[in-house]
């Protein structure tokens, strides 16, 4: 189908099309939560989240209930954790570039936060070492370092076995935690899958990940796995704040889990953003050769960077009277990346991406 030329294609937001969420098995599951638990689904409950979810999450992980919290959405996790966490000062390490919900959040906190670069197989764990070791400055001794494992948001890289051993062994040996963030796992649609951080050290990683990107985002069911001494007193956070989380949408969650719909669902979600990616890469490649970017092997999300000089600001400006959008990579790191952008495909038909790419090439050609 053609796109017409006055609908603004955006490659901004990091979320589903409608086309790709199993509307129908939602209704279902949420039909069965009311007939099989209208007790618990209708309930306060408490603040670790509703049972049966979090036993299925737990079972998911291989771990004790008493390590899960279930919350609303993982955003929230986040939240609580760096509340548990982080106070003014403390030493962070995030990964260049990053999430700029973390960055922001961080930044609120007051946290000194000490970006190391990401590599195209993750977080430059060498550099690490040097920040670590005290060979590049002062020593920096973090309390947390948060890392994406996953087809990162925002550069769509994955990080290698090989490092994530190194990283698990660097925080025991310096005594941090890291906080697995990887609400993508489930939607890799090439290579091999690779362990978790936290089944290779699950005294040193808290763990968060989501339904956002699985089930849909508009449900807000996220969750954090961790040490029990970490969860509880995270819950204790979390009792003062709401009381417990949205129990009806974690009752729906729990019976899309368990009666396999969620499964299915991702196996549809994996398909569209393989052929997205695809055409996106392709698109890029006809149209836009000056762009550099890495093929991802799941997820959301392309990482583009062009020629030295190129001005970002001017071409996001130039692109919006072109109708289309994307976020600018400066939005995801403190300093730098003035010709960086990320390009969300996780939103978009293969005919928009196609009419997308021509007129972000337009832009650029317009500069
Ligand atoms: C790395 C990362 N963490 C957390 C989130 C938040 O997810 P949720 O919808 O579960 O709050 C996102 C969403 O885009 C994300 O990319």
């Amino acid at each position: 189908m053609a796109v017409s030329t006055s609908t603004t294609i955006s490659f901004a937001r990091g979320a589903p099309s409608l086309d790709i969420i199993d509307v129908e098995g939602l209704k279902a599951a949420a039909a069965r939560a009311f007939d099989s638990d209208p007790a618990g689904a209708t309930a306060y409950g408490t603040s670790i989240g509703y049972p049966r979810l979090r036993a299925w999450i737990a079972d998911k992980h291989g771990v004790e209930p008493e390590r899960v919290l279930v919350t609303n959405g993982s955003m929230q996790a986040d939240a609580f954790l760096f509340e548990h966490l982080v106070r003014p000062q403390d030493d962070v390490i995030v990964e260049r570039p990053t999430y700029d919900r973390t960055l922001l959040s961080l930044r609120t906190r007051g946290a000194s936060i000490h970006p190391v670069a990401l590599q195209d197989d993750g977080i430059d764990t060498a550099a690490l070492s040097r920040l670590l070791g005290g060979e590049s400055g002062p020593a920096v001794k973090p309390k947390l370092a948060h890392l994406i494992p996953n087809f990162q948001n925002p550069a769509g890289y994955t990080l290698s076995e090989t490092k994530r051993r190194e990283l698990v062994s660097l925080a025991a040996t310096h005594g941090f935690t890291i906080f697995e963030d990887d609400p993508y796992v489930d939607l890799r649609f090439s290579g091999q899958p690779l362990p978790t951080m936290l089944s290779l050290d699950p005294e040193h990683v808290i763990y968060a990940s989501s339904f956002s990107k699985t089930v849909c985002p508009g449900i807000r069911v996220g969750y954090l796995v961790g040490p029990p001494q970490d969860i509880a007193a995270i819950a204790q956070l979390a009792t003062n704040t709401y009381i417990s989380p949205n129990m009806v949408a974690q009752a729906i969650v729990y019976e899309f889990c368990a009666s396999g719909a969620v499964q299915r669902s991702i196996e549809t979600v994996k398909a569209a953003l393989a052929e997205r990616a695809g055409a996106l890469g392709a698109a890029l490649r006809r149209e836009l050769p000056e762009a550099q970017f890495i093929d991802p092997e799941g997820g959301y999300f392309m990482w583009v960077t062009l020629p030295e000089g190129t001005d970002v600001n001017a071409l996001f400006a130039g692109a919006a009277d072109r109708g289309v959008a994307f976020v600018k990579g400066t939005d995801f790191l403190l300093e730098g990346g003035q010709n960086t952008l990320r390009l969300a495909y996780s939103g978009v038909t293969v005919e928009q991406i196609d009419e997308g790419v021509r007129r972000l090439a337009g832009a650029y050609r317009a500069l």
